[in-house]
């Protein structure tokens, strides 16, 4: 197995190990169509796209001899290989602040989140802090991002420069707050749209890096702010917006109290232009099906955050009926609300979740979440997401046996769906082998 390697993207690339990937939402009935799985697999990349995936066997022989003399060679047999795990949100900027007490959401915003982004008013914490996260993310097996940063347009500056540098693909945006917050996290409504524009011109559709406009949440932003924000979304066809939604039962009374015409802050953020395909939402936990199927109508897509929502009581997050009322839906860490970078944490805290509102959630629905679903619910899925061909070959290696207790567990194990979910509910950071990005490893266990 070669060490990281450093050489630009090498012609072609030939991975051995256990693949499974999603061609499709399996749904309630985990439905045998939506995922492909190769025991002995391989997947062959090409100029660090995927050329194909298939059995060892048959791909290994239908390559001409000269490739594959040529192919760089990564033996994983007897490992998992995923496409790579995609969080469609958190706040880099909280990482200082992961694990602090708070009451409620709004309680902790004030506590401990807000001191903690005020600190990134120096460009060295944003720097220092965006190497960090970004490392860490690919430790945890994260390829691909929807980041908040902070107020300050520089925070983004560093970190769509620390996933540059690592060829991450990453969405991210300066957060937009011109009112009920700290003076030296306000901005206007003037400058925030500025700076945002300064930003988009700077960064969106650089390499793999896309801007992202990022209101914080409808009681931070002055109608004014809310409209600039919906008019600079309108104009850039191709940019994301991400934002919070129905989080907390405290935040909601305020919303109502705040914009009085509005019946919750769906239709605040309808009103403003806030909505649409490419505008991912966080949590979407007080709704009912008139709510859900209304957004979902928009085209907007919601981001499951478990760990967060447990951490801070606000409540569970029904996928089923989400899925249902046909949202499309992506896995999150929410740091820093949700307590880890780990998406295999937190797929086990989303079972939790789902068992708690009476829908389970199977392994391969859980596996497609944080795949392709998160890809989807990203409008990314023609890029990443899946082992389909010319997708980007950014894929993560677990170890199934990487505790006593998994392997243990796996030792049992009576079937491929069966040694999934115990991953899903046993699994976390330890299991991630190696994580590439277009192919090229760029992260190995020590
Ligand atoms: N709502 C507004 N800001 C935040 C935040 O930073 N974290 C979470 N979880 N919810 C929010
Ligand atoms: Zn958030």
């Amino acid at each position: 197995m070669p060490s990281t390697d450093t050489t630009a993207h090498p012609a072609s690339i030939l991975v051995r190990g256990q693949i499974l990937h999603f061609l499709a939402d399996p749904g309630p009935e985990d439905d045998p169509a939506a995922w492909e799985y190769f025991d002995d697999g391989a997947l062959w990349i090409v100029d660090g796209r995927i050329h194909a995936a298939g059995p060892w066997e048959a791909l290994h022989a239908a390559l001409p001899p000269a490739r594959r003399a040529a192919a760089t060679y990564y033996d994983y047999r007897g490992r998992l290989v995923l496409p790579g795990l995609v969080d469609t949100h958190l706040h880099y900027a909280q990482a200082g602040a992961l694990g602090s007490f708070g009451r409620d959401l709004l309680d902790w915003l004030g506590g401990a989140i807000f001191p903690a982004e005020a600190s990134f008013a120096d460009p060295g914490v944003a720097e220092r802090t965006a190497a960090f996260v970004a490392d860490r993310l690919l430790a945890h097996g994260t390829t691909t991002a929807s980041v908040f940063a902070t107020v300050h347009a520089h925070s983004v500056d560093a970190f769509f420069a620390a996933a540059e540098a690592r060829q991450m693909r990453v969405l991210c945006g300066k957060v937009l707050m011109d009112r009920h917050c700290p003076d030296a996290l306000r901005d206007t409504a003037a400058s925030g749209a500025a700076d945002s524009l300064a930003l988009i011109e700077r960064w969106h559709g650089r390499g793999r890096l896309r801007y992202s406009l990022s209101p914080r949440f409808a009681p931070t932003s002055t109608p004014e702010q809310l409209q600039r924000t919906g008019e600079l979304f309108a104009a850039w066809p191709d940019l994301h917006l991400q934002s919070h939604l129905a989080e907390s039962h405290g935040e909601r009374a305020w919303i109502a109290r705040l914009f009085p015409g509005c019946r919750d802050d769906a239709e605040v953020y309808a009103r403003y232009g806030l909505l649409g395909p490419r505008a991912i939402y966080a949590h979407a936990l007080h709704l009912d099906d008139s709510q859900r199927r209304a957004l979902a109508a928009t085209g907007t897509a919601v981001a499951f955050c478990p760990s967060a929502n447990l951490f801070l009581g606000s409540g569970f997050f029904d996928y089923a009926a989400s899925t249902a009322a046909g949202l499309r839906v992506g896995l999150a860490s929410d740091v820093g609300a949700g307590t880890s970078f780990s998406l295999i944490r937190s797929l086990g805290r989303a079972f939790d979740v789902s068992q708690a509102t009476g829908a389970p959630l199977s392994a391969l629905r859980g596996w497609f979440l944080a795949t392709l679903g998160g890809a989807q619910a990203l409008s990314l899925d023609d890029c990443i997401g899946s082992f389909q061909p010319g997708r980007e070959a950014d894929f993560v290696v677990l170890d199934l046996a990487a505790t006593p207790e998994l392997a243990w567990r796996m030792g049992q194990a009576r079937s491929l769906t069966d040694q999934l979910f115990a991953l899903m509910i046993l699994g976390d950071e330890r299991c991630v082998v190696a994580t590439h990005l277009l192919g090229r490893r760029r992260w190995a266990r020590p």
